[in-house]
């Protein structure tokens, strides 16, 4: 028996001194000191041999090697470990001092960012943002609004009909409606803003586009009037352009608003002054407001001997055109990454 281990130890050592990784060493060690292992089997016997002194001394013999083969291939597996470890980081080590892959980094187009900060002057002065729709009915972008089929002011907007009845809407004051019969439902007070796409079909060039952006304000309470539409528009523009805007309204025509006015503002860039963009009057003009026409309070279920409204609908690119002195619109649908890249 004692031939038989020392020789089962002798090969053992031998191949483990050649094993060539970590995966086979710890093969090895099944296969060596495993439960079917051949040490483990010749040990087995132990218990077949005749005097209880032999069995004690090859007992003492068979753990000695057990140990032997144990220590030699934990050495192994160092010694292989080590070597893995150290040809893994030399291949995977990384040289920081390479030149990385850059990643741009997004933002929000402008137009965007001109809306979001004319929605958050609003919201600050207890508005509500209110969206509806693109797709429109006739009744709603127009007829509501005190816009009969026929009336000469439908002609000034040409429309993108969908069918007899439907279009894209030409303007946001649909939304005016839209909030007062679905949402508000007669109650008081409304106090909204509203943004959105609207479509013309006009020619396209520096300053009007088919797609373009508006922004609609509309407030319907009991005792309003043209000084809390003066007002609101007051604080906008200082929101928008500093403290030292002023507002100026101009008489004018809606068939939605009574009296109507062209809202201007104090050229951004002259302080009022006179300039190439103001063209030296000092003023530069945003767009429609005026007093809720009673026929469209009429049709949005308020009654006009009891509540009135101010509105207003504001291009939003034209905003934005002023406040960072962009000279063609086109430049906000053009995609092209070297406008985009400047706000
Ligand atoms: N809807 C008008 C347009 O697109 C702008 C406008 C004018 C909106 C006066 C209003 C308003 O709410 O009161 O030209």
């Amino acid at each position: 028996m004692k031939e038989q281990l020392l020789k089962l130890q002798d090969e053992a050592l031998a191949t483990i001194a050649t094993a060539p990784d970590v995966a086979t060493v710890q093969e090895m060690r099944v296969r060596y000191l495993g439960k079917k292992s051949d040490l483990s089997i010749v040990l087995g016997g132990l218990g077949k041999l005749p005097t209880i002194d032999e069995r004690k001394a090859m007992g003492a013999l068979g753990n000695e090697i057990k140990t032997a083969i144990s220590t030699a291939l934990d050495a192994r597996e160092a010694e292989l470990g080590k070597a893995e470890l150290t040809a893994r980081l030399n291949s995977e080590s990384i040289d920081v001092t390479l030149p990385g892959t850059p990643r741009e980094r997004g933002h929000l187009h402008l137009m965007r960012q001109v809306q979001t900060r004319l929605e958050e002057i609003f919201i600050g002065m207890g508005y509500e943002v209110a969206e509806s729709r693109e797709v429109e009915t006739d009744w709603y972008n127009f007829e509501a609004l005190n816009l009969p089929k026929g009336h000469p002011a439908r002609d000034a907007q040409d429309s993108f009909y969908l069918s007899e009845d439907t279009l894209l809407r030409t303007h946001t004051s649909n939304t005016q409606i839209r909030y007062m019969l679905e949402v508000a439902k007669g109650r008081t007070p409304v106090k909204i803003v509203c943004p959105g796409r609207v479509f013309r079909r006009d020619v396209e060039d520096a300053t009007h586009g088919m797609m373009f952006h508006q922004i609609e304000g509309l407030v319907v309470d009991k005792g309003i009037n043209l000084a809390h539409l003066k007002g609101a528009m007051q604080e906008m523009m200082r929101g928008l352009f500093g403290p030292n805007a002023k507002v100026r309204l101009r008489p004018s025509y809606f068939p939605f608003t009574e009296p109507s006015a062209e809202t201007d503002v104090s050229c951004p860039f002259c302080n009022g002054t006179g300039c190439r963009i103001c063209k030296q009057s000092g003023w530069v003009e945003l767009g429609g407001s005026g007093v809720v026409h009673p026929n469209v309070l009429r049709a949005a279920g308020y009654d006009p001997e009891k509540v009135s409204g101010w509105a207003f609908g504001y291009g939003v690119e034209r905003i934005a055109m002023f406040a960072y002195q962009i000279e063609d619109l086109r430049h906000f649908i053009s995609g092209d990454m070297r406008f985009t890249r400047q706000f």
